[in-house]
């Protein structure tokens, strides 16, 4: 099975699955505060599946900030529309991220919560978030777990039992490489956050 499909087939259960009472207050109350989100900004939430860090992301961004949510699975931009379609903050698209629909310096910050060791063509999904990233914008890679719980929680899940972070030095090796500076990378138990500043 594609990786497309394996998302997919998850979609009606991803929820109930993953975003559990425990996980909402830690995104609340630790993970999304270290994202540094500028109230009023426009932020694209990648890979962003059926929308579970939406509500925490506009409450960093308040009444004036909004929010662009794309995912390859269409299943999962279906739940998100359904969720979110009285909300006029928050627009879903089908995109994958290695080409995403968006014009150039377009957004304030991107935040890839989850999907990160997903993407198979890194350097291109890099190049693709920074071009619709603004100048000091920022992108923040993100994960409630260290990149050493990733790795266990995807053994024996195929399709997507290698998909891992990168090790630190070549994280920072990737992103200075791609026009990115890294202003914090924080990876511990139930917290992985890298955020990166667009500088040219
Ligand atoms: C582990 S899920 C996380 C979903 C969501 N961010 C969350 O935390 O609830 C990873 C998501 O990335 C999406 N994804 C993987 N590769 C992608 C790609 N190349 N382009 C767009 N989305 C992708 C998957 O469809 C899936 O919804």
């Amino acid at each position: 099975m594609d990786k497309k499909s394996f998302f997919n087939e998850m979609a009606a259960s991803w929820d109930e699955r993953f975003y559990t009472p425990e996980l909402k207050e830690h995104l609340n109350n630790h993970l999304v505060p270290l994202f540094h989100l500028r109230p009023g900004s426009r932020v694209l939430d990648v890979g962003g599946g059926t929308g579970g860090i939406i509500p925490h992301l506009l409450q960093a961004v308040g009444p004036q900030g909004c929010i662009f949510s794309i995912d390859f699975a269409e299943k999962m931009v279906e739940i998100g529309k359904k969720k979110f379609g009285q909300e006029p903050r928050v627009i879903f698209k089908v995109a994958s991220v290695e080409l995403l629909p968006f014009e150039d310096e377009f957004f304030d910050h991107v935040v890839c919560y989850g999907a990160f060791p997903h993407f198979d063509d890194r350097p291109q999904a890099l190049r693709e978030m920074k071009r619709v990233l603004k100048i000091q914008g920022t992108l923040i890679i993100a994960h409630a777990l260290s990149s050493k719980e990733i790795k266990t929680r995807h053994k024996g899940a195929s399709p997507v039992s290698q998909d891992c972070l990168p090790e630190e030095v070549e994280m920072r090796k990737l992103l200075e490489e791609n026009g990115f500076h890294v202003l914090q990378l924080i990876d511990q138990p139930k917290c992985y956050v890298c955020e990166i500043l667009k500088i040219y």
